[in-house]
């Protein structure tokens, strides 16, 4: 199976069958303005995870269609329950990203923050002790208890009381200078940035499987009224979508 991957759609025309390239899907994610993206996969039944995790739907496209949504983006955010279940390592892009994020003028890595109510995080894990940027989290006035655990290895962030607050983190990172934000999930976090309005676009991955059960889907959580989606794009690479979508 190749990563091929050509735009069947788009709503600014340029609709192409030859596949692309890395630097045209780059192109496409050009932003005039900082922007909040959130980036998952899930299969045609709705399912976020095979087995538990969500690498088990990914495919070589999709894998592709990441590191790229990675390499333009300037910070990497990510709930500490994917973190947890993932097995989220020190944030570092591939070195073909690395190579092409200098030769932009961006630092080699995006910096990773990671958003935790509890701050139940190991501050000697190799996300914080490898990072070869340092990183940032985001949590409330209970986790502030243990922000001192934190201090040689990270800075961080009190963003809410009860819940973190999705503008809070935006206008945080922006006071930064990391105006392009990519959330790689999950579902708990997602679901507390629409709620809060705070989210841009969202790129959903369908993955051609059934999966059954009773998995998470993409957003967790209650929301006070359907949001709708305008769609952007759609990318395909044989039976997978790559699908774009804009919210209000
Ligand atoms: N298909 C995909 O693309 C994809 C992507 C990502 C994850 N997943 C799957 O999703 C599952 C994990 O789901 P999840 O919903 O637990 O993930 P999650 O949203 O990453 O993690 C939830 C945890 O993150 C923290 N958190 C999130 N939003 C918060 C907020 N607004 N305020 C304070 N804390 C907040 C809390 O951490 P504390 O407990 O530390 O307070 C919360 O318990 C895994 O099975 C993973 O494989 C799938």
């Amino acid at each position: 199976m190749t990563s091929e991957i050509r735009r069947l759609w788009s709503v600014r025309g340029g609709d192409a069958t030859a596949p692309l390239s890395d630097e045209e899907i780059i192109a496409s994610l050009a932003a005039a303005e900082p922007v909040l993206r959130v980036n998952f996969v899930a299969s045609v039944d709705g399912a976020a995870t095979h087995h538990g995790r969500s690498g088990g739907l990914s495919d070589d496209a999709d894998k592709r269609h990441f590191e790229l949504l990675r390499r333009v983006c300037d910070v990497v955010l990510v709930g500490a329950g994917t973190v947890r279940v993932e097995g989220y390592g020190a944030m570092r892009v591939s070195d073909e990203s690395a190579q092409w994020r200098v030769e932009h003028g961006m630092p080699e890595h995006p910096v990773f923050a990671i958003v935790s109510g509890s701050l139940d995080l190991d501050p000697g894990s190799e996300i914080f002790t490898d990072a070869p940027v340092r990183p940032i989290v985001f949590t409330t006035s209970r986790g502030a208890e243990r922000a001192t655990l934190f201090e040689d290895v990270a800075d961080v962030v009190v963003a809410g009381s009860e819940l973190v607050h999705g503008p809070t983190i935006v206008s945080a990172l922006r006071e930064r200078g990391l105006g392009g934000i990519l959330c790689e999930g999950g579902p708990h976090l997602f679901g507390s940035l629409v709620a809060d309005g705070a989210v841009d676009e969202l790129f959903l991955t369908v993955s051609p499987t059934l999966e059954g059960g009773d998995g998470v889907r993409i957003l967790a959580g209650e929301l006070a009224a359907s949001v709708p989606l305008a769609l952007e794009s759609v990318l395909a690479s044989h039976s997978t979508l790559l699908l774009r979508y804009r919210l209000p």
